[in-house]
């Protein structure tokens, strides 16, 4: 497996690939754990070679969110990248992705406006302007990302759309700790009470569609006070951000539930921000 650094050599890698492989992208943060891993095994079975990208990407985060002390392991991600199949992991510098005079960025400009968007204006511009930089550089076939962010995947399924890049994006299904916790990064800042507690996002999006499938409800202020009651008798400090239920395609908000409907939530707990988000249909 290779180990690539500079921006240009890893040009000049995936242009010479491109003439007889089909190139499979996994763009990370690094920390990487097993829903990292899935999207790998998936791209493996996509495509013949896969990209694996590290960076810390500073353009995502708000001045007050925890850009410098966002967990990294770079030996252990390498690792982690080989065993799953990865072929090249791409780990470029701060400085070379974002030299003193960058000024040019990618924005999706509607649907970034509600749920995550709402709560992190500057977020999505930063993730679309590092995930095309990373497409320019790179030139995949097919990219694979999780439906854990999932209105950071349908914001960049836009963007490849309305910006022509000829790239299959792909959705893999979200991975969970056995308890039902779907796997971060950010899950590591808890100690062990805290994170008994963080299971009341899953739990309370399992209350809402067992409301949806068992007893036919599908009023979503219904399901929302359902839901707020579960997190608040897990976790009583618990702050509920957003609790929102949306067209899975379109993102916009639905007062009835339906078969196309996915429900999203973003809660703070013990100064942690977590998201989740669960089908209804
Ligand atoms: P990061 O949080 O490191 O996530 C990288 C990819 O892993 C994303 O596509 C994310 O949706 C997926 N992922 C994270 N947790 C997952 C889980 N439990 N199950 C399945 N997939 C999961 O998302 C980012 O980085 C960044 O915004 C990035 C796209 C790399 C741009 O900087």
């Amino acid at each position: 497996m290779q180990i690539i650094r500079s921006i240009k050599k890893m040009q000049v890698i995936s242009r010479q690939l491109a003439s007889k492989n089909k190139i499979g992208l996994v763009p990370t943060m690094g920390f990487l754990h097993e829903g990292h891993l899935s999207l790998i095994r998936k791209a493996k079975k996509l495509s013949d070679k896969v990209i694996v990208t590290i960076f810390v990407n500073p353009t995502q985060f708000a001045p007050n969110e925890d850009l410098s002390k966002y967990p990294r392991d770079e030996k252990g991600d390498i690792a982690k990248i080989k065993a799953a199949g990865g072929d090249i992991v791409f780990i470029p510098k701060r400085d070379s992705i974002y030299p003193d005079r960058f000024e040019t960025y990618v924005n999706c400009e509607k649907i970034t406006q509600t749920l995550e968007g709402e709560s992190r204006p500057t977020h999505f511009r930063g993730v679309t302007t590092i995930v095309a930089k990373l497409f320019n550089i790179i030139r995949p076939d097919v990219a694979v990302f999780g439906q854990k962010d999932y209105q950071q995947v349908m914001v960049l399924k836009k963007m490849v759309v309305d910006l022509d890049y000829p790239i299959k994006m792909i959705i893999a299904p979200t991975v969970r700790e056995k308890d039902g916790l779907a796997m971060s990064s950010r899950n590591k800042y808890f100690n062990a009470v805290q994170r008994k507690e963080a299971i009341c996002l899953y739990q309370a999006l399992k209350t809402a569609k067992q409301l949806v499938k068992s007893d036919n409800v599908n009023e979503t202020i219904k399901l929302r006070n359902s839901m707020k009651r579960v997190i608040k008798k897990i976790c009583p400090t618990a702050k509920v951000d957003y609790i929102a239920f949306t067209d899975f395609e379109s993102l916009k908000i639905t007062k009835k539930v339906n078969k196309n409907t996915i429900c999203s939530l973003a809660v703070k707990l013990h100064g942690v921000r977590l998201i989740d988000n669960m089908k209804m249909g």
